[in-house]
Formats: structure tokens, sequence, C-alpha cells
């Protein structure tokens, strides 16, 4: 053999060589991919388990509210690159801070409200590692997982579905005690802005995460009770009001939060039927009302006033932390 055909021989091994490696790169990637959107889904199919077994019942039967705010909205969820959606991927700050103010919130719960502590550190249920898979589910949005294994759940419980909202929703909340001091804590104002996270949007349509404040102006803001004010008395889930008329003019409602967890007092005109405001997003849509007088959120034995300039006609008065219209909180009121 004379030295060009050796030359020859090394040249084809090196470029077969060339070729195996490159077709080994080719092969591992998405092999990596698929053995990680495996891992990813065992991880969504226990913790749509647990919230099977947990968590339906307070925030409804595929995430969607109920006495705890819905959970299956785009705010929570973690976007991977190239992800089904096309939508950019969630910045590695954003999961981060996301992935804390879930698995704070549900290992340590909500102090003043019905959102129970899981985590067996703080006296809880749940490991550490099942609020992961609950994190690891609401992130990744599998309430299709949800859906599936309930109706398994329902079926091999014999829950028929006529009665089957009703028994596994939570109706009476009289039966609920509000949780008390605990871990860490998300003001309303931070859990607004997770809850408002609009990462589906066209990137650069107004910088990302930063969500507007809902509310621009006060009409008859908080103050002392006053003497001869038209009471409201707050509870779980009902807003009762004496007299429940009154005369036009200005009328100082005395607010009272008569019950466990935190409320918020709403009167609007209109002449819409008290269960009819429009709701978008879990509360009624006040910027398609006349908001005539309100107040900031009460905690359970709070009280206040709020007075407004109140033309006759007719009224609706509310609650509007999330989900608590919804679940009853309003009555009629007329001016005349
Ligand atoms: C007894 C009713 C109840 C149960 C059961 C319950 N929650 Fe909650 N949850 C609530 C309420 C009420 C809130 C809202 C607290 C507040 O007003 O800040 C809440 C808030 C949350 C939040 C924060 C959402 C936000 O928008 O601020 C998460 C996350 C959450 N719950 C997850 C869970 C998970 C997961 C489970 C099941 C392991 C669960 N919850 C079970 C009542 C409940």
């Amino acid at each position: 053999m004379n030295t060009s055909k050796q030359v020859n021989i090394m040249i084809g091994l090196l470029f077969l060589s060339v070729l195996f490696f490159g077709g080994l790169v080719l092969y591992e990637a998405p092999r990596q991919t698929e053995a990680r959107e495996e891992h990813e889904d065992l991880l969504a199919e226990r913790g749509a388990t647990l919230f099977v077994n947990n968590c339906r019942n307070c925030h409804g039967m595929v995430g969607e509210g109920h006495i705890g705010p819905p959970l299956n909205i785009p705010g929570f969820r973690i976007l991977e690159e190239g992800n089904a959606e096309g939508a950019p991927a969630t910045p590695l700050g954003e999961v981060d801070s996301l992935t804390r103010f879930l698995t704070d919130t549900i290992a340590c719960g909500r102090t003043g409200t019905f959102m129970p502590v899981w985590s067996q550190d703080h006296g809880g249920p749940l490991s550490e590692i099942q609020v992961d898979y609950l994190v690891a589910m609401i992130t990744q949005g599998r309430w299709d997982l949800v859906e599936e294994l309930g109706i398994e759940h329902d079926a091999a419980t014999e829950t028929t579905d006529a009665v089957l909202a009703e028994d596994i929703l939570v109706q009476d909340a009289s039966s609920l005690a509000a949780t008390e001091g605990n871990c860490g804590q998300y003001s309303e104002e931070l859990a607004a802005e997770f809850r408002g996270r609009d990462h589906f949007e066209e990137p650069g349509a107004d910088g990302g995460a930063t969500p507007e404040p809902t509310e621009t102006s006060t009409p008859g803001g908080g103050g002392a009770p006053v003497e001869g004010g038209v009471a409201v008395s707050l509870t779980e889930f009902a807003v009762e009001v004496s007299p429940a008329s009154t005369a036009a003019g200005e009328v100082a409602f005395n607010v009272a939060n008569d019950g466990a967890v935190a409320h918020n007092f709403r009167a609007v005109r209109t002449d819409l039927a008290p269960d009819a405001l429009p709701v978008a997003g879990g509360a009624v849509d006040e910027s398609a009302l006349e908001v005539v007088a309100e107040t900031e959120d009460l905690q359970g034995g709070g009280s206040t006033g709020a007075t407004g300039d109140l033309a006759a006609g007719s009224y609706v008065l509310f609650c509007n932390v999330s989900g608590h219209y919804t679940l009853g909180m309003f009555t009629g009121f007329t001016v005349e």
C-alpha cells in the first residue's frame, strides 16, 4: 500500500467518525428533551393527584376558583424555550420569584384567610416534595391532568354527576377556620402582581410583568363609623344591610366585617339585578360600573365608615375580594 492510499483511508475514516459523532449529537439532543418532558409529566401528574384530593373543594374542580382564587391562570405559568404556545420563555428571575411565591403560599397558608398551612414543616399534612409537585403542576398549567384524574377519582368513589360539585365544593364556609399565624406572607398587592403577569403578550407590548393599578379614584373612601348611618354586615358569604332603603343625599354606611376572613365593601348604582353584575377574573368588573362608596379590605372583626352622595335609584352592595361576589356576597339597596 502506498502513502497516498493510506492518506485516503485515513481521510475516509475521519469522515466516518465525524458522521458517527454528529449523528450521536443529533440523536442525543431530542432524547434529553424527551427524558426531561417525561420527568416533568411525572411531577405534574403527582401534583394533579394531590390537587384532586386536597384543593378542589376550595379552588374549584379544575382550578377555576371557588372560595379560593383561580389557580389555572396564565400568570402562574412558567414557559420554557420552544413552548407549544410559541411565547417567549419565562426569564429566570421570574421563574425563581413565582416558584417561591407559590411554594411559600402552599407551604405556609395565608394568615387571616381560609388558605390552610400544607407543609409538614409548619404542621400541615404534606411533605416538602409534595408541595413541589403541586407547584410543578400549577406552573406547567396541567389542569387537563387534574380534570382527568378528578373524573377517575370521582368514578372510583361513586359520586354521581348530579351531586358532584355540591359534594366536593365547600358550600358552607362556617365549617372552615381562618388560618392563624404562620410562615411567609404576601401582601394582596404582591399576590395581584403575580396573578396579573401576562407573558403570552407580544414581547415589549408593555414591558411585561408590571400590572396596572386597577383603581385611580376613591369615591367615599374609608373613615370612622357614623352615628345613624346604614349598617352593613359582611360575613362568609353574605352582605346584610339595615335599613334596606334610605333617602337620597349623603349616605353614610357603617361597614362591619363580622366574618373570619378579609372582606371589603362596594356600593354601585345600577339597574342590573344584584346577582347579575359583570364579573371578570373572579371579581366584579368595577370599571364597567359606577362605584359610589367603597372601603379598603377589612380584616375579620374590623369596621369602618364609607360615605357617598347617592341619587334616587337602585343600588347593589357587595364585597369584591376575589371570588366573594360569586359566592353570594351582595344585596340590593334602594335610594328614594
Ligand atoms: C379551605 C379552603 C382552601 C383549601 C382547601 C386550599 N386553599 Fe389555597 N387558598 C384559599 C384561599 C381563601 C386563598 C386566598 C388567600 C388570600 O386571600 O390571600 C388561597 C390561596 C392560594 C394560593 C395563592 C393564590 C393567589 O392568587 O394568591 C395558592 C397558590 C393556593 N391557594 C394553592 C392551594 C393548593 C395547592 C391547595 C391544595 C393543597 C389549596 N390551595 C387548598 C383557600 C384554600
